[in-house]
């Protein structure tokens, strides 16, 4: 077992919302600009918190109920088939946490994790995401308001140098599902050796700038994932 570990190449998933899609959560550029009928601005930014607490917290409550809801779906499901044969990061995008449900054991969340709350400020006081959705009035145990566990745009991605660190390492990479024009997780794949084998699954997928070695894979991820993944599982 222990010379497997060592011959094992290492895979970096990089997701974003379209890995969840089929899963019927929405993604944030399908629908004309507005996520789940607000402007991003209002629900997603340090400003709104400050503005209108309520509103987002409201906000985030529904997503977290939508979350709760969904199920992983066949994409999630052959990511962690890889673990048979591979060492393999999940790093992504998303809030939900339906990688870890379908069974990866290495989930990195960039942009924070719907299941949780925590201090606004104290950042490593975390808690469960309660139940019945998050109240004006919870607070941490040093007495401040309590606050989703997301990383909202304008704020640090404390995640980032640890994703950089994971993809550096990769003998094979695959991008599924985001429209890579969020930064910095849009930055991530530049970290990845030139000469490794990428694939980007997705059915708007296209050439990034200054990625060599990309195969494009223009397809949805539930279609598209399960086969690719059989297809490394033969070529271990
Ligand atoms: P986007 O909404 O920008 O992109 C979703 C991508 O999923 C698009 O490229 C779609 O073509 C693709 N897609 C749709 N259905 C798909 C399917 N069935 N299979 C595969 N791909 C599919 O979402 P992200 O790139 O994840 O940030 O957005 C990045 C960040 O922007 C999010 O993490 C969020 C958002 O604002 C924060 O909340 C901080």
């Amino acid at each position: 077992m222990k010379e497997n570990i060592v011959t094992m190449k290492r895979i970096v998933i990089l997701t974003g919302a379209g890995v969840s899609a089929e899963s019927g959560i929405r993604t944030f550029r399908d629908s004309d600009g507005l996520w789940e009928n607000y402007r991003v601005e209002d629900v997603a930014t340090y400003d709104a918190w400050l503005r209108d607490p309520e509103l987002v917290i409201n906000f985030y409550n529904e997503r977290y109920k939508q979350v709760k809801a969904a199920k992983p779906n066949a994409a999630h499901l052959a990511l962690k088939k890889l673990e048979q044969k591979y060492i393999v990061d999940v790093v992504t995008q998303n809030v939900d946490d339906l990688h870890e449900r379908a069974g990866s054991s290495r989930v990195l969340h960039l942009h924070g994790e719907i299941t949780k709350a925590r201090s606004s400020e104290y950042d490593d006081l975390i808690y469960p995401y309660p139940e019945e959705g998050l109240k004006i009035g919870d607070k941490c145990e040093k007495g401040y308001q309590l606050r989703p566990h997301i990383v909202w745009f304008g704020e640090a991605v404390p995640m980032l140098v640890k994703a950089a660190n994971i993809v550096e390492k990769a003998d094979i990479v695959i991008i599924i599902g985001t429209s890579m024009v969020v930064y910095p997780a849009a930055s991530l794949i530049h970290y990845a050796k030139r000469d490794i084998p990428k694939y980007y699954i997705d059915p708007k997928a296209s050439n990034v700038s200054g990625v060599s070695n990309l195969n494009i894979i223009a397809d949805k991820a539930g279609t598209a994932t399960p086969k690719l993944v059989d297809e490394l599982l033969e070529n271990a």
